[in-house]
């Protein structure tokens, strides 16, 4: 079985690499490096946010890597400071000009914030809408959107999201939204989907682990790609960032798959914060 990521086609016609490499919490002296290796072993498909502030080395890594623009998926999300229309119009150009990209394959916003700007999270959207209209997102989406978020864009907005980008790993396996996804044509992308690391030494994921002869990375990261989701895990280490490219050459058994959807812990099991409260705004 050859090791070939699948492109899955999104609701608007696009199509985007089911397995990406997240740059979250990578220092920026470091993700050029970080970004290269993965580009070098196959990824192409780089998640990266204005809040990670590493958005002009992720644009300096795809330039050096020799590929055409157009061979990379480049993600990145509005900061939770510029929701108002004016100041996301602002913050995009910001981005594009970091990345010195004249388009990005998605923008998300990045968090919907229910508790600031009057709750409303519509009219940001509606910005992003024109953000895709005019060709400089080619895509558009969201993240870290409950069900009745996801509600109110269908019933006051005029696009459907590409995607929601949502927690999603063993001790949150988050059913609802993503069913509420499945249903009306939205993809799930599973953020921290080794859970930054806490799952992989569960009992049932290393027991798992060793009856298919992989790593438990492996386990957990082949379990998101088999339920249908998006993942881009990270990692600095030259090794991991390897061992999580190697996806599309084994497979699990349902018994497999079960015994891990089991572990979820609901709520419980969040690595980050709820999306109902979170409302930081960064200095
Ligand atoms: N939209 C949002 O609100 C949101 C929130 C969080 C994350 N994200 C996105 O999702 C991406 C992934 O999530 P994440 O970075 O939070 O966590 P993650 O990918 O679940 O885990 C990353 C952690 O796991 C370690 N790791 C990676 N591969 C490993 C392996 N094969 N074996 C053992 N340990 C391994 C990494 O260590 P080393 O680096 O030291 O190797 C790092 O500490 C982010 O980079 C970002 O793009 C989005």
């Amino acid at each position: 079985m050859a090791n070939t990521v699948p492109d899955i086609s999104l609701n608007d016609g696009n199509t985007i690499p089911q397995l990406g490499f997240g740059v979250y919490q990578i220092e920026p002296k470091d993700t050029a490096e970080a970004v290269g290796r993965a580009l070098e072993i196959g990824y192409r498909h780089i998640d990266t946010a204005e809040m990670y502030g590493n958005e002009a080395e992720v644009g300096e890594a795809v330039r050096a890597s020799g590929l055409d623009r157009g061979e990379v998926f480049v993600t990145s999300k509005l900061n939770n400071g510029f929701h108002r229309p004016q100041d996301a119009r602002r913050a995009f150009e910001s981005t594009l000009s970091a990345l010195k990209m004249d388009y990005v394959d998605l923008f998300l916003i990045h968090w919907p914030l229910p508790t600031r700007y009057d709750g409303d999270f519509v009219s940001t959207w509606k910005t992003l809408e024109e953000f895709q209209r005019d060709g400089r997102a080619r895509s558009i989406g969201v993240s870290n959107f409950q069900v009745p978020h996801l509600e109110r864009l269908a019933a006051e907005a005029d696009v459907v999201p590409a995607v929601n980008q949502i927690e999603v790993h063993p001790y949150l396996t988050n059913e609802q939204v993503r069913a509420y996804g499945s249903e009306h044509n939205i993809l799930t992308e599973a953020w921290s989907p080794i859970a930054q690391g806490r799952v992989l030494d569960d009992p049932t994921i290393v027991d798992v682990a060793e009856q298919v002869g992989r790593t438990p990375a492996q386990v957990v990261l082949r379990w998101h790609v088999q339920r249908g989701d998006i993942v881009f895990p990270k990692s600095t280490t030259p090794k991991r960032i390897e061992e999580n490219f190697q996806l599309f050459d084994f497979t699990l058994d349902d018994t497999a798959m079960e015994r891990i959807s089991r572990l979820d812990k609901g709520e419980a099991g969040r690595t980050g914060p709820s999306p109902d409260e979170f409302d930081y705004i960064p200095a």
